[in-house]
């Protein structure tokens, strides 16, 4: 069942529980979460790769990617719900830790880790380091040496599929700076000294770079093509470049590598006009092709690992704001926009300014849809002082719409509590979390809102 549906006077709800009660205890703006969507959603997703991949005799393993939302709280249901934790950085690794995330069941990912975060991975036994260049492997390598332990490691690389995605987001593609590219370099070109090394791809010489390294253990090959992606075809192709790239390390060093991780990317509806594939479609023609392709290429299935984050938290948030001024403004000759400002804005939401990203907006408070409300073409704006500072670009909200209202954006639950900022001294919003127990709603606060005191504590 879903958890946000409409009560009966048009209210909007969560597990039952009406997000206008929800708005006056804990103020507006306010970040709500459903822990029972949160939860279903990342069942959800580890069950269908499960059951896809058993279906062609292969195992997964399913790490939520904790930079779009996380939390102690959160760490408690991704583990409770049998998922492992991807994480970026040592922040997000203390984080795990904190929220009681076994170190084996966590990864540590990016592009320019630092010695500190390295050791506190190493330090407390993480399942695998992702390992993303040379130097980087080199520092690995020796801090290892140094704490006397074998690090695990997967190599990202970058198997050059262009996702359709906005460019801020999108990572296979070779002019960017994660991972290191499947493609044959010429070494004069690269600067390269060692002409022997000529031919090879970057991704090989770090192959060779792991293997040398006696303390570090190389299990896989990692990669992530973007985010927001709704086609499952870019996904099985960056697959089939990895393992092709698999068994080109067999062949080249007698190297069996146990491993592969997908990464995550998975789109979810932001508006109507998105139209996501379910879990269980895209794991199926995911298994199907990765089959194929180990088939063809004579190797065993590796033991595959996905990375999703956006697609687990993101349809289980909704932001509440709170209407204030509304002003009408002649776009051209006969034709009006309604700005309708709310009490919150790209400090809470940045994602329309960064990512020219939709949103839609619902009153929250009664039916939207009331039959004597004409639709009246708006923006949703916040509080900042710039013009970008847009929450939803364009919809249609009800022409009685007032100051006081209650507005709710869907799909709020990723990348916003985790991009927010303090912006013009805004603190940052409450996060509640509602769930089902023994069939009655529950509300949480799982982060409280922030307040002057809280800001100036760490100021002189
Ligand atoms: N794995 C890796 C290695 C990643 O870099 C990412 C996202 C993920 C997994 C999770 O991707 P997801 O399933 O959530 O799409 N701030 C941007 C998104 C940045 C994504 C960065 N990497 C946004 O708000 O759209």
């Amino acid at each position: 069942p879903e958890a946000f549906g409409r009560g009966v006077d048009g209210e909007l709800t969560v597990s039952g529980l009406s997000v206008a009660t929800l708005a006056e205890t804990y103020g507006t703006p306010l970040y709500v979460i459903s822990e029972d969507t949160f939860r279903q959603r990342a069942r959800g997703f580890r069950e269908a790769f499960e059951e896809a991949f058993a279906a062609v005799g292969a195992e997964v393993s399913v790490y939520f990617a904790g930079k779009s939302f996380l939390t102690p709280e959160v760490v408690r249901w991704v583990r409770e719900e049998g998922l492992n934790l991807d994480t970026a950085s040592g922040g997000e690794l203390a984080c795990g830790l904190r929220g009681g995330m076994e170190p084996a069941r966590m990864a540590l990912h990016g592009n320019n880790k630092s010695a500190a975060e390295i050791t506190r991975a190493l330090d407390a036994g993480v399942g695998r380091i992702v390992v993303d260049s040379l130097p980087e492997i080199e520092l690995v390598g020796r801090l290892a040496r140094t704490l006397g332990v074998t690090a695990p490691v997967m190599l990202r690389v970058t198997p050059g599929v262009h996702a359709e995605t906005h460019d801020f987001i999108a990572t296979a593609h070779e002019d960017q700076k994660f991972g290191m590219s499947l493609a044959p370099e010429d070494a004069t070109e690269a600067g390269q000294t060692d002409a022997t090394q000529s031919g090879t791809s970057p991704a090989m010489r770090a192959v060779s770079a792991c293997v040398a390294h006696p303390n570090i253990d190389l299990q896989g090959i990692h990669c992530h093509i973007g985010s927001q992606i709704f086609a499952p075809e870019g996904f099985a192709q960056a697959a089939e470049r990895v393992l092709t790239f698999i068994a080109e390390v067999r062949d080249g060093f007698g190297l069996r590598l146990p491993q592969i991780d997908l990464g995550g990317g998975y789109g979810i509806a932001y508006t109507a006009a998105d139209s996501p594939r379910p879990a269980r479609m895209i794991a199926q023609a995911l298994a199907e092709s990765v089959h194929g392709t180990c088939e063809r290429l004579g190797l065993p299935i590796p033991h595959l690992s996905f990375e999703p984050g956006r697609a687990i938290a993101g349809p289980a948030g909704i932001t509440l704001y709170t209407v204030g001024t509304l002003k009408g403004v002649t776009v051209e000759p006969g034709r009006q926009r309604r700005y309708v400002s709310v009490d919150g804005g790209m400090s809470d939401n940045p994602r329309p300014v960064l990512y020219d990203a939709d949103y839609s907006a619902v009153v929250a408070d009664r039916r939207s849809t009331d039959a004597q409300a004409r639709p009246v073409f708006s923006r949703v704006v916040g509080k900042h002082c710039e013009s970008g500072d847009v929450v939803v670009k364009a919809t249609y909200l009800p022409e009685d719409l007032a100051a006081g209202d209650l507005l709710a954006v869907p799909a709020t639950g990723a990348y916003c509590w985790a991009l927010s900022s303090n912006y013009n001294w805004l603190p940052r919003p409450s996060v509640v979390a509602v769930r089902t127990v023994a069939g009655e709603p529950e509300a949480r606060v799982i982060v409280r809102g922030e307040t002057d005191e809280d800001l100036f504590a760490r100021m002189t």
